[in-house]
């Protein structure tokens, strides 16, 4: 096989693993860009800009909500993966700041947070948002 052909062989090897025990990265790419898009931009009006995710833990609720919405709550990942991951996201897409104040996830916080389902995602987004907004 072709030294390409091995790199595919791997790559899809890594695809195929089940989602326990990926680096959070992979899990990323794995669970979520198919909508937020490797780089967290999304998609116009449909899936929201990832960019400066951890805004929302300056805002009473929003620790929970990056827990708590569907994308995440729903994920097949194990509470310490999406601990994992959402920590990685929360660096990844900033505020740079973020990378100092950062109080990570856990585990057992996740344990917590993760049910029931959110029932009202929108209303809630848009409740944080306009916290946020005000907050300004
Ligand atoms: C099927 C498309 C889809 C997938 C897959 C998806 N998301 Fe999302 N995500 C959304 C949408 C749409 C929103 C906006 C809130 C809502 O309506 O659920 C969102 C919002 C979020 C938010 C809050 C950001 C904000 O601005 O509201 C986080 C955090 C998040 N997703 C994490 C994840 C994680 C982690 C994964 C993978 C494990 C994931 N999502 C997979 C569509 C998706």
């Amino acid at each position: 096989m072709s030294r390409a052909g091995l790199g595919l062989a791997a790559l899809a090897l890594a695809l195929a693993a089940p989602a326990r025990g990926e680096t959070p990265e992979v899990n990323y790419l794995l669970q979520c860009q198919g909508c937020h898009l490797p780089d967290g931009s999304g998609k116009s009006g449909a899936v929201p800009d990832l960019k400066d995710l951890g805004r929302f833990l300056a805002v009473p609720g929003g620790r929970e909500y990056l827990v708590r919405v569907p994308g995440s709550a729903q994920s097949p990942l194990s509470d310490a993966d999406l601990a994992a991951l959402l920590n990685w996201m929360l660096r990844r897409f900033g505020p740079a700041a973020i990378a100092d104040t950062l109080e990570p996830y856990t585990p057992e916080e996740i344990t917590a947070l993760r049910r029931p389902p959110l029932a009202d995602v929108a209303a809630t987004r848009a409740r944080l948002l306009a916290r946020l907004r005000a907050g300004d």
